[in-house]
Order: C-alpha cells, then structure tokens, then sequence
C-alpha cells in the first residue's frame, strides 16, 4: 500500500479481487495522450506559482515527452499497482525522473484530473465524429444530386402514399444528420470547458494560473464551480444522448434501405463489399451492414440510459460511480465511428434500379391528385377527398387501376370531371406541383442540394 497514490493512512493490503474491481486502467489508458498533456500544462502552472522550479518543471515535462513516446510505441508497461491512467502516468515519471514527479500532483486531484482528461479525449472524439457525419453527409447530397430525375413510391404506414424523387429521400436523411452536427457543436461548447484547478472539491489553495492552463490546453473557458466541475457529468450524458439520435436517425434509413434492397421491392442493391452470405443457402446475400447498423441504436441507447441510471440520485461531487462514464463514451464513440464509416460505404456503393422504382408507381398513389383536380375547380378540399375516395373504391369494385375508370363513370362521383382528367394521370407532372420550399418538385429537390451544399461549406 505504500506504493498506492493514497496509501499513508492504509496498513493492510486491498483484496486482490477488489482491486481489480476498483481499477479502470485498462479502460481509461486509452486517455494516455490527454492525461500527458494536462500533467505538462499544470507542470508550467506550478512553475508559475513558485511550486516547483523551472528545472523541475523542465525535468517534468522531459519525462512526460518519454512516458508519451512509450505509449506511442506501444512499449508503456502498464504494471500491478497503476490503478488508473493518471496513477500510471505519475509511477513511471517517478521513475524516469524521481522526486519531482511527487510535486506534479500539487493542489491538483485525480478528480479535476480525470475530467480534464475526458473533456480533452471528448473534445478530439467530437471533431473525429464531425468528419465522419460531413462526409457522410457530403455523399449523400452528391448522391442526390446525381439521381434526381428517379421517381418512386412514397410511404406513409408503410403504404403507398405519394410518388417522391428518390433524391427527396436521401435528403430527408441528410437533413437530419445535418441537425446531427450542428447538435454536436452544441454540445462541444460545454465539452470544451476547462476543469483543471478545481482540485477534489473546493478549489486551489495556490496561485494556479487557471486562465493560463486554458490556454495551454487550448479551451474555451475556465469552470465557474470547483463542485461542479468535479462533480458533473451532463456532458458526457449530451454526447450518449447524441449518439443515441444520430443512430436512430441510422437506423431509420437503415431500416429504408433493407426494405428497398429486398427481392420484392428490388429497387436497390447492395454492393458486396457490405453484404455477407448464408454458410447453408447458397444464394443468399444479406445486408448485414444495414441490420448492424440498426442494431447499433439499441447498444448506444442502452448506455446512455445506463450512464443516465449511474447518475441518478448521486449526491454531489465525486463519486466513484462516476469511473462508469468512461467505457460508455468510449463505446459509443467506437460504435458511431464505425456506423458513419460503414453508412458512407453502403451509401456510396449501392445501385438502384430506376426503371424498377419507376414501375412501382401505381395510379391509386394519384388520388390525392384527383382531389387536387376538383380543388382547382372550386371544389372544398373535404368533398373533393371525398368524391376521389368514391372514385377509389369504383375502380375497386371494377378491379380495375384508377386510371382506367371512365370520364362517365368518375362522373358519377362528380359532373366536375371532364376530358381533361386524363392529364391527372402523369407520375412527373404530379411529383412537379410539389416546388414549394421542401417539396418534391425537381426545382425544390435541387434547391435543398444547393441549400446542403452551401451548410456544408459552413461547416
Ligand atoms: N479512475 C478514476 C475515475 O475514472 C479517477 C478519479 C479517481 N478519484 C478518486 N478520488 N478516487 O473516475
């Protein structure tokens, strides 16, 4: 125990089941980098304060840079008694340097240690993510714009509903990952957030230059409460929360794309680069990427509502529940790393079959354009529902296509109808009413390209 950072009160030995229960080191030395980096900025910060001298401060930030090169060789020996990252990092500076690494953790504590840790290691994670959503993005916008003359079935319920272009769709997802971003800026503003100097509780006693420490370590601000910045973790809530609506956002197109890549729909297909096959039936192509994808929502969402229960009823300032946060943010960074990387390729890669789409259009899904003829002819909209609706169930009675019914026998719903009803039966000129802002007409479609495009420049 006289080894432990916080053994001088100890006289027996931890149980060694506890200890390993206790330890998060091999989780958390993933944060190698940031922990390095906040030791070398508090390591200036006690130099300034008179705390350690400019040689020691020098002899510090030596060892650091070669406790930075074993972990980036991968040679750090992680050894029995390193409890966690920042218990690892100052033994081996102990013993690359000696007795000034034991004035590294002046009025410092390993829980503005740890935060400042996570916020650092988030902070990168955030901007990784970003780039990953952008391209994705970036592809399906390019998408988009390639395929817009593609029509296709629109569904409500699951049903039938409207002819849409195909474009239409990829950008209704797109759209919703833009929201994505900009959420994750959001969230990045309260990350980037300087917790260093709060000690365990109540502050420095020293003259720690905190604004100097944001500035090394480049945040945009200081805590305002050493309580809060110990004892808080929302921000790591945000970020589950955020991984959580992005992947369900996935996971919907996701779901999209599985339907649409069937024998039955066959409107799209995979690439096989991100499909799999069956070991029993020989013909099978799966799309495995898509139902991963899907899947992934369920694991994300189950940490944040993990971490979520983790936090509940915690009374104030550092608990050790609080070492839960980590192995939730890493694997929900993991989990949407991989999901945006994956999504881009299949997105990417997938080919869809136009005339098939095409094909799929029926004239029940012109009803609403029926209506719309009788509106336009003075009609309130409720009757003229009504009088298409009776239109309907004729050509269901008939078993015939709502187009195939005759002008007299519409006339029997309506004497509104004449001859020129035929031009209601037109898949393109129907989609072409919609070129109000956000509709479906080629000129809206294209709008919202240029509206993406430009975000995305912003961006
Ligand atoms: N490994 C710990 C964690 O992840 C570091 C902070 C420990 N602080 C303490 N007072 N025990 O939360």
């Amino acid at each position: 125990l006289g080894s432990k950072l916080w053994g001088g009160r100890f006289v027996g030995d931890t149980d060694p089941i506890m200890e390993k229960f206790n330890a998060s080191i091999a989780y958390d030395k993933r944060m190698w980098d940031a922990d390095i980096r906040g030791s070398k900025a508090y390591a200036k910060a006690l130099e300034k304060a008179k705390l350690v001298t400019a040689e020691e401060k020098d002899n510090i930030l030596h060892g650091m840079d070669q406790i930075h090169d074993e972990w980036a060789k991968g040679v750090f020996e992680v050894k029995p008694g390193d409890e966690d990252i920042h218990t690892a990092n100052e033994r081996r500076l102990k013993e690359l340097i000696g007795e000034p690494a034991g004035k590294l953790h002046t009025g410092r504590s390993r829980n503005d240690q740890v935060v400042t840790d996570m916020r650092l290691w988030l902070r990168d994670a955030i901007s990784i993510l970003k780039g990953n959503s952008l391209q994705l993005i970036t592809t399906m916008v390019e998408r988009a714009a390639v395929e817009i003359d593609v029509l296709f079935p629109g569904y409500t319920h699951m049903q039938r509903a409207q002819p849409i272009r195909w474009s239409h769709w990829i950008l209704s997802h797109a759209v919703a990952l833009s929201r994505d971003v900009e959420q994750l800026q959001e969230i990045n503003r309260r990350v980037n957030v300087l917790p260093l100097g709060s000690g365990a509780i109540a502050g420095t006693p020293f003259n720690i230059d905190r604004e100097m420490l944001r500035q090394e370590l480049a945040f945009d601000d200081i805590s305002i409460n050493s309580m809060d910045a110990t004892g808080q973790r929302d921000f790591i809530a945000e970020f589950l929360f955020w991984a959580s609506l992005c992947l369900t956002h996935l996971s919907k197109m996701a779901e999209d794309l599985m339907l649409y890549s069937t024998k039955e729909f066959s409107f799209l297909t995979l690439s096989d680069a991100y499909s799999t096959g069956s070991s029993l039936m020989p013909q099978k192509k799966n799309a495995d990427s898509l139902e991963l994808i899907r899947s992934k929502a369920g694991r994300v969402f189950g940490r944040c509502a993990g971490f979520l229960m983790t936090l509940k009823g915690l009374p104030s300032t550092y608990n050790k529940d609080l070492q839960e946060d980590k192995e939730a943010m890493f694997d929900c960074f993991d989990t949407v790393h991989a999901v945006l990387q994956v999504t881009t390729g299949v997105v990417s890669t997938l080919k869809i079959n136009p005339s098939v789409m095409e094909a799929a259009l029926s004239p029940d899904m012109l009803a609403t354009d029926l209506a719309y003829y009788l509106v336009r002819k003075g009609v309130p909209f409720r009757d003229a529902h009504g009088i298409s609706g009776k239109a309907v169930f004729l050509a269901e009675s008939k078993s015939i296509p709502l187009n195939q019914l005759t002008v007299e026998d519409l006339r029997t719903a309506s004497p509104l109808f004449s001859s020129d009803v035929s031009a209601v039966w037109d898949y393109s000129s129907s989609v072409e009413q919609y070129s109000a802002p956000g509709g479906t007409a080629k000129s809206s479609v294209a709008a919202q390209v240029e509206y993406m495009r430009t975000w995305l420049k912003k961006q």
